[in-house]
């Protein structure tokens, strides 16, 4: 079965990334609001993403994080205003942390910066532009990755 991307995007940024990536991947993908757990069944690999919200990924995703069958393969996605180095490792053990509980293999996390568009920060152009071209590039080539490398026989 192709493989599945999931996000959660409440201003765009995450979705961007996510749909660069499946088409990289020639994977499914769907919203986190239109996912159930029929989607995740017989998958080999599958990418799950959001944006920082507060300090924290969306709960949607961390509760589908939690229902990943087993013997799947998994990666990460992060989109964040903030970029520095501290907040983005903190951000990305978030999730992967959640995942590492369970038998889940291969828990890759990858991170970009997000333009800010929180109606009290957006003036700030906190990360503005971002994802931009070079951003969506390093997605796909991401995927590619992730995907080769859960391929049961790799080229
Ligand atoms: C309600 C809200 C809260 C946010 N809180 C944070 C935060 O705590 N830390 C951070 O680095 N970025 C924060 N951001 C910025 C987003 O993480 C960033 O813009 C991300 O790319 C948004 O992804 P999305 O467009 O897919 O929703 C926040 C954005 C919004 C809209």
């Amino acid at each position: 079965m192709r493989p599945l991307i999931v996000y959660s995007s409440r201003t765009g940024n995450t979705r961007r990334v996510a749909r660069a990536m499946a088409e990289s991947l020639g994977a499914d993908c769907l919203s986190v609001d239109h996912v159930t757990e029929q989607h995740l069944a017989q998958r080999r690999l599958i990418g799950l993403g959001s944006g920082i919200y507060w300090a924290r990924t969306d709960d949607k995703i961390l509760e589908l994080a939690r229902k990943i069958p087993s013997n799947c393969q998994t990666f990460l996605f992060i989109t964040s205003g903030l970029r520095f180095t501290t907040m983005v490792n903190y951000y990305k053990n978030l999730l992967s942390k959640t995942l590492r509980k369970k038998d889940v293999r291969q828990v890759k996390v990858w991170h970009c910066p997000g333009f800010d568009k929180y109606p009290m920060f957006k003036w700030m152009g906190i990360s503005k532009s971002r994802p931009d071209q070079r951003d969506l590039a390093e997605a796909r080539r991401f995927a590619l990755k992730m995907g080769k490398q859960s391929s049961p026989h790799p080229a």
